[in-house]
């Protein structure tokens, strides 16, 4: 496996566009299924999850053309209603295809999904709204079988006990697109991604009103058409690249940056000393062009992770290695994923001071980081080390980067086009990589003693 090695301490500065949105992308994906039309989909970000989304339609009989960027797709044999547990257990998302599957197919044979990197990720909600519209729901070896001859709309609340959820939401409101009469989903996710999801679906000749705002309210069609849609920009990747140009006390200008669904982040960055400027404010907000540059000492905050509209636990693990360099202590809470704690073990490793109590961590800003061997474990934790490789003196290799190209599209290149100096390495070199890396290290670090004995000796 590719590993990265980063030599720390570079300024970054120049322009950059955002991606199209990986979590937005792969529902939009899954609702192929709903249609025997074509579907074009532009702005698919080239990423492995969206490779594995694209394995996985293939497998349920879809035909696909490209592979990102504009991609069309027409599901042509729907006979296929079985998702093994082999793709399930490389990306959750899969489960995406269940709403869909089950309105048109009438049956989806979906294997359970497994734990994940930071925790217990349950799917009660997916099924409890499934079950609603009528569906029956049988385990058999692991997997869960729904069948549904008929589906009917109905009222659904959606609340668990972390809020909604982005993905169920996503399921009942595909699955109610087809379902006879009307379906109101109460507490659902407002995020984004399901808006962006709603407007490609009434494209297709859906009827849905209030996607964005907790009521979503749907009225069943006797079939949906092909469409043409562009996928939005991504959020979590627009923060990155801001907290990149922050770390590095650059000056980077941000395109496609969308600003409009960005406001509880562009918040916390206003209250750290980040100024995040808006270059036109008549341009579309969506797309929006921001230049991002920081004060000359960061300011502590508290940050607490919530649905949207509130901060976005996908973004969690990058401010709080922006937080590392804040003059005073921070305080981060995640009431998402309790567990999503992943990056702090390494982070320490690299020097900073963060102490966790449960769900929430203290991080004790204004350490100099320094470079030293880490391992990413999730998506957005790789992510975290990345930016603290930065910003580090001295050189970070971080292994385990096939985390980070789920969601970032070659991040290397990107970063190092604004001045930035990473190394993709193959695996075969990275215990004598990280041995050599180490040893340069030790050097560094005996080589200002030894000028100082010799400077003594003079
Ligand atoms: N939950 C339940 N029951 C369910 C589903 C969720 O209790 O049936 C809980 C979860 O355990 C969690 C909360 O509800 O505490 C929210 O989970 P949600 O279902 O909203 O997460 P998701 O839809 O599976 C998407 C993103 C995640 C992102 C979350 C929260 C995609 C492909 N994934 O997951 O993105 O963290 O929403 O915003 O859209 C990432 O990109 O790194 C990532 C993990």
């Amino acid at each position: 496996m590719d590993f990265f090695r980063i030599q720390g301490g570079r300024r970054l500065a120049g322009r950059v566009r955002v991606d199209g949105s990986k979590n937005a992308a792969l529902p939009l994906l899954a609702a192929v299924l709903l249609t025997d039309q074509t579907i074009t989909l532009h702005n698919v970000p080239a990423l492995t999850d969206i490779s594995n989304m694209l394995s996985l339609l293939r497998e349920l009989g879809v035909d696909v053309r490209g592979e990102s960027g504009t991609i069309t797709l027409r599901s042509v044999d729907e006979n296929q209603v079985h998702t093994r547990y082999e793709i399930v257990s490389t990306m959750r998302a899969s489960i995406s295809v269940l709403g869909p599957m089950l309105a048109r197919r009438k049956r989806a044979v979906i294997a359970m999904p497994g734990g994940c990197a930071f925790g217990e990720r349950p799917i009660d909600l997916h099924l409890r709204g499934m079950q609603a519209l009528g569906a029956s729901i049988t385990l058999l070896s692991g997997d869960m079988s729904v069948t549904a001859p008929k589906l009917k709309g109905t009222t659904i609340f959606l609340g668990g006990p972390n809020g909604s959820t982005v993905l169920g939401t996503a399921n009942v409101m595909c699955a109610a697109t087809l379902a006879e009469g009307r379906t109101i989903i109460e507490c659902a996710a407002c995020e984004p991604e399901v808006v962006d999801l709603a407007n490609m679906l009434i494209k297709m000749g859906a009827k849905i009103r209030g996607a964005g705002s907790p009521r979503i309210v749907i009225d069943g069609v006797e079939s949906l058409g092909g469409a043409e849609y562009t996928v939005m920009p991504d959020r979590i990747v627009a923060g990155t690249y801001a907290v990149a140009a922050a770390v590095t006390n650059g000056d980077v200008i941000i395109d496609d940056f969308p600003f409009d669904c960005m406001l509880a982040v562009v918040d916390r960055f206003d209250h750290i000393g980040v100024i995040v400027e808006r270059l036109d404010p008549n341009q579309d907000s969506m797309h929006a062009s921001v230049r991002v540059t920081s004060a000359r000492l960061l300011k502590p905050t508290q940050i607490t992770t919530q649905p949207h509209p509130g901060f976005p636990t996908d973004l969690q693990a990058q401010f709080m290695t922006l937080l590392c360099f804040a003059h005073g202590n921070s305080v981060i809470t995640e009431k998402i994923y309790a567990e999503r704690f992943l990056h702090v073990a390494e982070l320490t490793r690299m020097g900073a001071n963060l102490q966790r109590f449960g769900s929430t961590v203290i991080v004790s800003g204004g350490t100099q980081l320094k470079g030293a061997p880490v391992m990413a474990s999730d998506l957005r934790a790789s992510a975290s080390l990345v930016l603290a490789g930065l910003a580090a003196e001295g050189v970070t290799t971080i292994s385990r980067i096939d985390y980070l190209d789920r969601g970032y599209h070659r991040l290397e290149t990107t970063l190092n086009a604004l001045g930035a100096n990473i190394e993709r390495c193959s695996a075969t070199s990275n215990i004598e990589t990280i041995a050599s890396t180490n040893a340069q290290m030790l050097e560094a670090k005996r080589a200002p003693s030894m000028s100082l004995t010799a400077a003594a000796k003079q």
